[in-house]
C-alpha cells in the first residue's frame, strides 16, 4: 500500500483520516495544502511526513522557480518554516527539510536547476526510506522467535512511511518467515491509528491481527499471550530514549515489568544525536477535542477539561534493543548508538 506518490509537479497522498472506511487519494499541487495535510494527519507516522515535507518543497520550488533568485530563496525559507511549523515531535521532518535545504541554498545553480535535483533528491528520500525499512526487517526478523505473537501500538506501518514499514516490517518480514502466528494492536486513542490503520493493513496483508483497546494490553501480558512488543519511533535521543505515540511508556513499563522484550524500529533519520536525552524532545499537544471526540461524535462533555499530547518518551533502561538499517542496537546504547550510526553522524 502506497500512502505517498509523486509525478511530475503533482503529489498525491492518501487521506489516512478516512480509513479503514474509505480509500481516497487526494493530489496536491502547493506546499500549503500539503502543510494542512500533515497538520490534520492526512499523512502521518515520522518516516511519510518526512518523505512528504521533501516533497511540499519540491512544490514550492515549482511554485517559485520563475522568481529572482534571492525572493526565489527567501519564499523557499518561508515554505520551509511553514512545514518545519507542521508538526513538532517527528524528528525525520526537519531531517528531510535540511537535507532539501542544502539544495535550495546552492548558489551555484539555476531554479530550474535547483527544481531538479529537489525532485530527483526527494524520489531518493522516498526510495531510501522504503530501502531501509526492507533492511530493518531483515535484521529485525533475527529477533523473533518461531510462532510468535507480537504486540504492537499506533501505526508505524507502510502507511506511515515509503513502504513496508519500521515496526510492521519486521512484523512483515518475520511473518514471511513463518515465525509469526498473530499481531496484537493496540486500538491506539485519541486517533485510533491502531484499529484503523495497522488493523487495516495487517488484514489486507493476511497477517492475523487481534485489535485490543489501550487498557488491554496489561491483562493480555499476564495471561502471557505477549512474546514481544514492537514499536517505531518518532525521535530518538543519543542516550536512546524514545519518542513515540502516546501510550508507549506504559507499554514498556509494563513490558520491563513481564519481562517480555520491548524492541523499537527506526531508520537512521529517525535518530536526533543534537539531543542528549529524551527530555528534551518537543512533545506535540494537539487539540483537546480529539480526546472529547471520537470522529464527530462528542463522548465527553463539549467543556471537560482534556490534555492531548500526541507522544510520550519511553527512557532507554526499559528498551531491549533498537532495530536500525544501520544495524541492531543494544545496551548501553549511548556507546553502541554512535558505533552503529557512525560517530561521525
Ligand atoms: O501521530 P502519528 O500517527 O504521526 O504518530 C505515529 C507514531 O507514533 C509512529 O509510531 C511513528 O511515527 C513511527 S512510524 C514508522
Amino acid at each position: 500500500m502506497e500512502a505517498i506518490k509523486y509525478t511530475a509537479g503533482k503529489l498525491t497522498l492518501l487521506d489516512q483520516t478516512l480509513l479503514p472506511n474509505r480509500v481516497e487519494y487526494k493530489e496536491f499541487d502547493n506546499y500549503r495544502d500539503v502543510v494542512k495535510a500533515i497538520k490534520t494527519m492526512q499523512v502521518r507516522g515520522a518516516p511519510a511526513i518526512g518523505v512528504t515535507a521533501a516533497y511540499a518543497l519540491v512544490l514550492a520550488a515549482l511554485e517559485f522557480r520563475e522568481l529572482g533568485s534571492s525572493e526565489f530563496k527567501q519564499k523557499m525559507a518561508v515554505a520551509s518554516k511553514e512545514l518545519a511549523d507542521s508538526r513538532p515531535t517527528a524528528v525525520n521532518l526537519f531531517w528531510a527539510i535540511e537535507r532539501m535545504k542544502k539544495i535550495w541554498q546552492a548558489e551555484n545553480l539555476t531554479n530550474g536547476e535547483i527544481f531538479e535535483t529537489m525532485e530527483r533528491e526527494a524520489q531518493a528520500i522516498q526510495a531510501e526510506d522504503l530501502a531501509m525499512n526492507e533492511t530493518m526487517g531483515e535484521i529485525g526478523q533475527e529477533l523473533i522467535g518461531p510462532n510468535s505473537t507480537i504486540l504492537t501500538h499506533c501505526n508505524a506501518g507502510a502507511l506511515a512511511t515509503a513502504g513496508f514499514g519500521t515496526a510492521l516490517g519486521v512484523i512483515r518480514a518475520a511473518f514471511k518467515k513463518g515465525k509469526v502466528k498473530r499481531v496484537f494492536a493496540d486500538e491506539t486513542r485519541p486517533l485510533l491509528q491502531g484499529a484503523r490503520l495497522t488493523a487495516f493493513e495487517l488484514m489486507e496483508d493476511g497477517i492475523p491481527v487481534t485489535l485490543i483497546t489501550d487498557n488491554m494490553a496489561a491483562y493480555c501480558m499476564q495471561q502471557g499471550w505477549i512474546d514481544c512488543i514492537i514499536v517505531g519511533a518518532d525521535r530518538i535521543a543519543a542516550n536512546g530514549d524514545v519518542a513515540n505515540k502516546i501510550g508507549t511508556y506504559g507499554l514498556a513499563v509494563l513490558a520491563n515489568f513481564h519481562k517480555i522484550p520491548f524492541y523499537v524500529a527506526a531508520p537512521y533519520s529517525t535518530f536526533d544525536l543534537s539531543i542528549k536525552t529524551g527530555q528534551e524532545i518537543p512533545i506535540e499537544e494537539r487539540e483537546h477535542d480529539e480526546v472529547r471526540k471520537i470522529g464527530d461524535y462528542w463522548i465527553a462533555p463539549e467543556k471537560i477539561e482534556a490534555i492531548n499530547p500526541a507522544f510520550d518518551v519511553t527512557p532507554h533502561s526499559l528498551i531491549t534493543a533498537i532495530i536500525t538499517d544501520k544495524g541492531l542496537i543494544k545496551p548501553d546504547f549511548e556507546e553502541n548508538i554512535r558505533k552503529v550510526l557512525g560517530y561521525g553522524y
